[in-house]
Formats: C-alpha cells, sequence, structure tokens
C-alpha cells in the first residue's frame, strides 16, 4: 500500500530530552527516499503537534500525563486518517508513549476492517509499568500496560470503551531491561517476550518464525520499533541505552523476514535521540533497516 510518514517532534514521554529531533534526524537520513526508492508511493505529510514539554516531575506516579495524551490524541487522529485513506502509517517519534495512540488507531481500523491484528514490539524494554509501579514516571516506559487496559483512563480508552488489543496479539524481541515489579506484571499478563538470552539460545530466525506464527493473509502487522533494541555499539543516539541489544545482523534478519510476511500495516520508528547520537548514525541505521522492512534485500529481490 502507499505510505504517509509523519513526525511527532516530543520527547513528553522521557526524563531525558531530545527524542523530540527524531523526526527531522531521520528525515536528513533519507527515510522518505530510502522507501520510495523501494518502489512504493510515499509521502511526508509533515509533523502533527503538540504542548511543549514542561520538564515537570511526575505526578501521582505520571509525568507530562495532560500533555502526553494531547500528543497521543494528535497521534491517534493522523494515524487513523491514513488508515482510512487506505494508507500505511508510519510514525517517526518522539519518544514510545506515542505508541498508545498509533496502535490504538491500527486497532480501531482493524477491528472496524475485520482483520486480526498482531503487534510485533522491538525494544530492549517491556515498557509495561504502570504508575504505582513506575521507577521514573516516565510514560514512555508504560504503553504497552495502557493499550491492554492498565493505566489512566485518558489512555486506557484513547481509542474507544475496551482496551486496545490483548497481551496475547503482541510479541516482543530484544528484551534486556524489565524492572523487577514489571516482571511480576509481564507473568501475570503473559506476555509472549523473547529476551536476549531466548536470542541468543535459539536464534533470531527461530525467534521470528516463532513471533510471526499465526501471521496470515488476514492479518495486519503493526511494527513498533524502538531504536534502544538495538546494541548501543551501533545505535548510541537514543535516550535508555541497555548494553547486550540486537546487533546489525539480527536487526536485518527481523525486518527482513517482517517483509517476506507481507503483511506489515503499520510502523513506529520511536526513540531516535539526535542528541546523545554520533553524527546521526542511529538514524542512518534505522533508514538501512527500514529498506530491509521494505523488501531490500541482496539477492533474492532486487
Ligand atoms: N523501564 C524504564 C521506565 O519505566 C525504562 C523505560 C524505557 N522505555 C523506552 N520506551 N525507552 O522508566
Ligand atoms: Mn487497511
Ligand atoms: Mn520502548
Ligand atoms: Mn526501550
Amino acid at each position: 500500500p502507499p505510505v504517509s510518514v509523519f513526525g511527532v517532534p516530543t520527547d513528553i514521554g522521557a526524563s531525558r530530552r531530545g527524542a523530540s529531533m527524531g523526526p527531522e534526524a531521520l528525515r536528513v537520513a533519507g527515510l522518505v527516499e530510502a522507501i520510495a526508492a523501494r518502489g512504493v508511493d510515499a509521502r511526508d505529510i509533515g509533523d502533527v503537534q503538540g504542548p511543549r514539554n514542561p520538564i515537570a516531575p511526575p505526578v501521582q506516579g505520571y509525568r507530562h500525563l495532560d500533555e502526553v495524551v494531547a500528543w497521543n490524541r494528535a497521534v491517534f487522529d493522523a494515524s487513523a486518517g491514513e488508515l482510512r485513506a487506505g494508507r500505511m502509517p508510519i510514525m517517526l517519534g518522539g519518544d514510545h508513549c506515542l505508541a498508545i495512540g498509533s496502535i490504538a488507531a491500527v486497532a480501531a481500523h482493524c477491528r472496524a476492517s475485520g482483520k486480526k491484528l498482531r503487534v510485533l514490539w522491538l525494544d530492549a524494554h517491556a515498557d509495561f509499568n504502570t504508575s504505582d509501579i513506575t521507577p521514573s514516571g516516565n510514560i514512555h516506559g508504560m504503553p504497552v500496560a495502557c493499550l491492554v487496559g492498565l493505566g489512566p483512563e485518558v489512555l486506557t480508552t484513547l481509542g474507544g470503551a475496551t482496551p486496545a488489543i490483548t497481551p496475547e496479539q503482541v510479541r516482543q524481541i530484544g528484551i534486556r531491561s524489565v524492572d523487577p515489579e514489571e516482571k511480576r506484571l509481564v507473568k501475570e499478563h503473559g506476555l509472549d517476550i523473547y529476551d536476549m538470552r531466548y536470542i541468543d539460545e535459539v536464534g533470531m530466525r527461530r525467534t521470528m518464525e516463532t513471533a510471526l506464527d499465526g501471521v496470515d493473509a488476514d492479518t495486519h502487522l503493526h511494527v513498533s520499533f524502538d531504536v534502544d533494541m538495538l546494541d548501543p555499539s551501533i545505535a548510541p543516539g537514543t535516550g535508555t541505552r541497555v548494553p547486550g541489544g540486537v546487533n546489525y545482523r539480527e536487526a536485518q534478519l527481523i525486518m527482513e523476514m517482517v517483509a517476506d510476511t507481507g503483511r506489515l500495516g503499520s510502523l513506529d520508528l520511536v526513540e531516535v535521540n539526535p542528541a546523545l547520537d554520533r553524527r546521526n548514525a542511529t538514524a542512518k541505521l534505522a533508514v538501512d533497516l527500514v529498506e530491509s522492512l521494505f523488501g531490500k534485500s541482496t539477492l533474492m529481490r532486487d
């Protein structure tokens, strides 16, 4: 399908500033041109707008809740509009709290069109905290919880009365940092987590085969890609780096295997922080990976 790229220039869900510059960094690295070079009709529809970052401490376990809600409503509207127009939304973050809006829109679209939804959550973190267990109050550590209905009502009902998704629809890959209470919660809700140990033991190919199991012609595949999934040695430009991440070849294989399904329906590209980067290396790497996500390969297809 044709693609619409939009930027969400905010770091409202984080405590470290700079992810607000992510959209421009990705554009400068040539994201839209790279997708267009795959023969896809790709359009940059600009940035959505929202409130400035007040840089405030958490209130009752949430930092910047009102502003997070405002930004996510804007993301929801932008994503929903593109989906309605039959276009694939690609959201350039911004921090990962914005996946609440994008995935809520995708879930609503799937519900309306009778499609199954599978969410591939590529991240170092489970992002499954709630206000009572968060170590930081940062809402970018909470989007998966909010999407399954654990969180403030303003966020859990962003896309309608029922939670956007169920834990069974999510597969998390690259995980290596889960907070103590968060661990208990992911177990309790049965999240399907392929952590770095799993990847080391079974390999990325089998990991992805398992994570994509059941994806069929009726499935809309949403990829939520937090660049901190990648090892910090190749992706230094992100705010919550964790050592021992996914390497270059594993990351390429993830994207190639998603491309092979032919079911990619929407994408978040989040947590690129140019203030922490080395000459835009992280955005450039993300663009490389997106090329694979859109089918670029050495021999097989072009
Ligand atoms: N678990 C930590 C927290 O809740 C870190 C979350 C990082 N999330 C992210 N999207 N980078 O504060
Ligand atoms: Mn559709
Ligand atoms: Mn994340
Ligand atoms: Mn992360």
